[in-house]
């Protein structure tokens, strides 16, 4: 099939490269030229696993091709709307300008009979909102609404093979037998594979994304009250975790007790979600995700406050080895990092930050241009007075602590992300700190 791709940031870039890999015809639009010259010539904009394999085949092979100038999408049957809905300045809601604008401008270029799919996240509303702007300028176009749950680092496999497809469809029963007709002919490989799909209104799918990711908010959070609590008792978190977690009906998945969540959408989509209820009048039925996003902003400075008290009260002028800027491994993403907001604070209270990671240094020191940044692991390490742990890459989960013990000044770590063998660095002669662990 035919298909344009409006918005060519993390979500799109991934959407039209995978749809491109199903054999489709992909063109992709987004007004960054830089970033549309990259992708062109099939380099990948930002770092994720598989995503340079497959947008280098696809656009060699001519099935992936990329522009700016909206036109282009003329002649496309589908047209996905991926581009981003950042936070509001001074708001706590989302900032639909680009969603708006980018309908907005594919008018012209749209045919009776195209599907305009939506795959941005957005408030409860917003696709009537646009279904209305597509039928008042009578392009005799079919809006539906198809949210994306894929994960950074797992993006390209959760394109390709997703968990479950959502098709948010008109009220109109023509239109939406179209809409779906289409939409499945696109995903048929995932159908073939047995992919469930839950075929719905458009409310329907547009909260299933917000709350989904407000519900994967909710489960980090909630461990990591149970970890404030766990500080002041004497438990332990982690066993706390694998305990509650063999219960099938709560599942260890996302009981991850440390530093937090961070990333361009858990924050952002928790707090426009409660923007949005109060804005319904429904500001009470998620009122708890303010504490949630409280818990969360709460485990940062706790890393940061212990690994103060780690060092006896001060760590002005002490060198600290932070090891993650990223705000989860596999990603150079680094939008609301816990891992460089801990950095950042620990750089504020005087203390000489030396900070390490696989793939988001060039990121991190974008923003941050004031912290130290070490390209190797031993060069982050060398005299160190701590080492903080923050984002769990492999390569610092497998931290050796006879080697690591060999390059430090002080034998003391938090291990913000409680992902170290606490026992193996306590036998080395380490002060081990975890968060939520005595
Ligand atoms: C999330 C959703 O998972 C995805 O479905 C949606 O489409 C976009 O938002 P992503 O932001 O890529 O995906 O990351 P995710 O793997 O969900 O992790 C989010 C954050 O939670 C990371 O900072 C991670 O470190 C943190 N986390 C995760 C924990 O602190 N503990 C855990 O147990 C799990």
């Amino acid at each position: 099939m035919k298909l344009s791709v409006i918005g060519c940031g993390y979500l799109g870039a991934v959407h039209a490269a995978a749809m491109a890999e199903l054999g489709h015809d992909v063109i992709g639009i987004d007004i960054d030229r830089a970033r549309i010259d990259e992708l062109s010539v099939g380099n990948a904009p930002f770092f994720e696993p598989g995503l340079p394999e497959i947008l280098a085949s696809a656009t060699a092979s001519g099935r992936l091709r990329f522009s700016t100038r909206m036109e282009d999408a003329a002649g496309s049957q589908v047209h996905f709307i991926a581009v981003g809905t950042p936070q509001k300045k001074g708001s706590y809601a989302a900032d639909l300008t680009y969603v708006n604008g980018a309908v907005r401008d594919l008018i012209p270029f749209l045919g009776e009979g195209d599907l305009v799919v939506g795959k941005s996240t957005v408030p409860v509303g917003t696709a009537e909102t646009l279904a209305t702007m597509l039928a008042a300028a009578g392009t005799g176009a079919i809006l539906a609404w198809n949210p994306e749950f894929l994960r950074e680092g797992f993006a390209v496999k959760d394109t390709i093979s997703p968990d479950r497809l959502v098709y948010g469809l008109p009220a109109s029963q023509t239109a939406a037998a179209t809409a779906k007709t289409l939409l499945d002919e696109i995903y048929s490989s995932a159908l073939d594979a047995g992919t469930p799909v839950i075929v719905t209104d458009y409310a329907t799918a547009e909260l299933v994304k917000v709350s989904a990711n407000a519900f994967l908010a909710t489960k980090i959070s909630f461990i990591n009250a149970m970890a404030e609590i766990a500080e002041v008792t004497g438990a332990d978190v982690t066993q706390l975790a694998d305990a509650i977690g063999l219960d099938a009906r709560i599942g260890r998945r996302f009981l991850g007790a440390g530093v937090g969540f961070g990333g361009g959408c858990l924050p952002k989509d928790i707090r426009a979600f409660t923007a949005r209820a109060e804005e319904l009048g429904r500001g009470e039925s998620v009122a708890f995700l303010k504490e949630v996003d409280a818990i969360n902003l709460r485990r940062r400075q706790r890393a940061v406050d212990l690994t103060v008290e780690a060092l006896g009260g001060s760590v002005f002028g002490k060198k600290v080895a932070v090891l993650g800027l990223a705000f989860k491994p596999y990603s150079d993403d680094v939008r609301d990092s816990p891992a460089l907001d801990v950095a950042v604070q620990l750089r504020g209270l005087g203390a000489r930050v030396v900070a390490t990671d696989p793939h988001a240094i060039a990121n991190a020191r974008k923003l941050h241009p004031q912290l130290d940044y070490a390209e190797k692991l031993e060069d982050a390490l060398a005299d160190a007075d701590i080492v903080v742990l923050v984002t769990e890459w492999e390569q610092f989960r497998h931290l050796d602590a006879v080697w690591a013990g060999g390059l430090v000044k002080n034998r003391i770590i938090v291990d913000g992300r409680n992902c170290l063998d606490a026992a193996a660095f306590r036998a080395s002669g380490w002060t081990y700190r975890g968060l939520g662990r005595p």
